[in-house]
């Protein structure tokens, strides 16, 4: 089992530690208990911090102006998780690294607290990771992009704006897929120009792309490609209002990994 989570997991303490109980199987039924047994990958699609100074008066908005304080916090919270499951963790926009494509791994001068865990990975955005590989199995290819281009298309792609736009995170990854590329126009995402290799092609078909960024958790398939959005751990920011976000916290992806068959579980309202 693969469960997605993305964007700053200390806003809604109470759904988060309701995840961490479920995770530890000491919450939900008996079915989604045996679900939190199997998991065996957390993916964590960025902005696992709010940052601080992300945009004008944020700081007004934050109960910890400090970001290693942030990721302090953050691993405290992540070392709950279960040290069997791995856990692979990317930058967002909000993170402590360059907001330029591709983006670093977080600094660890600012999240010493997230490299100290034993079970985490801490890769670049985008990143292709292979998983669940055997000696009968070559795993499955899992793309992963926090998705701070996602604002420049929901706003200038006429047929996602027209039919749902930021709630339609699907037709969103379709089209990037389609158009084999996470920033396809320029100046859609900010972006270091490799001379040797641009990271932002996609050059192979995964298996999963999973992204983050948007706030809302969506799932869906295109061409047995599997796309999963990330929900998120906050509730709508004045930004988020201005540029017609609709979040839906609390929500998270599980995907069956023999079926690949998604269940999204709820730990809030
Ligand atoms: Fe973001």
């Amino acid at each position: 089992m693969i469960a997605v989570i993305t964007n700053d997991v200390m806003s809604y303490k109470e759904d988060f530690n309701k995840f961490l109980r479920w995770i530890n199987c000491d919450l939900g039924s008996e079915t989604q208990k045996q679900i939190a047994s199997k998991v065996k990958y957390v993916f964590i699609l960025g902005d696992l911090v709010d940052g601080c100074g992300v945009y004008p008066n944020q700081d007004k908005e934050l109960e910890i102006t400090d970001i290693k304080v942030q990721y302090k916090l953050c691993a405290e919270l992540l070392s709950k998780i279960p040290r069997h499951i791995k856990l692979i963790i990317c930058p967002g926009n909000h993170d402590a690294t360059r907001l330029a494509e591709p983006q670093i791994p977080i600094y660890k001068d600012f999240a010493e607290p997230l490299y100290d865990l034993p079970n985490a990975l801490m890769l670049s955005n985008p990143s292709i990771v292979n998983i669940h590989s055997s000696k009968n199995f070559s795993g499955f290819n899992v793309l992963i992009y926090h998705g701070y281009s996602f604002d420049f298309y929901f706003a200038e792609v006429e047929s996602i704006r027209n039919n749902g736009g930021y709630d339609r995170a699907d037709l969103l990854m379709k089209f990037l897929l389609q158009k084999r590329h996470l920033a396809p126009s320029y100046t859609s995402s900010p972006y270091v120009p490799d001379p040797n290799a641009d990271s932002l092609v996609i050059d192979m078909v995964p298996d999963f792309f999973v992204s983050g960024h948007i706030h809302k958790a969506s799932v869906s398939n295109y061409k047995g490609v599997t796309l999963i959005s990330g929900s998120c751990w906050q509730s709508k920011t004045a930004y988020q209002e201005k540029v017609g976000h609709n979040p839906e916290p609390s929500r998270i992806p599980i995907v069956n990994l023999q079926t690949r068959h998604i269940k999204v579980l709820k730990f809030g309202k």
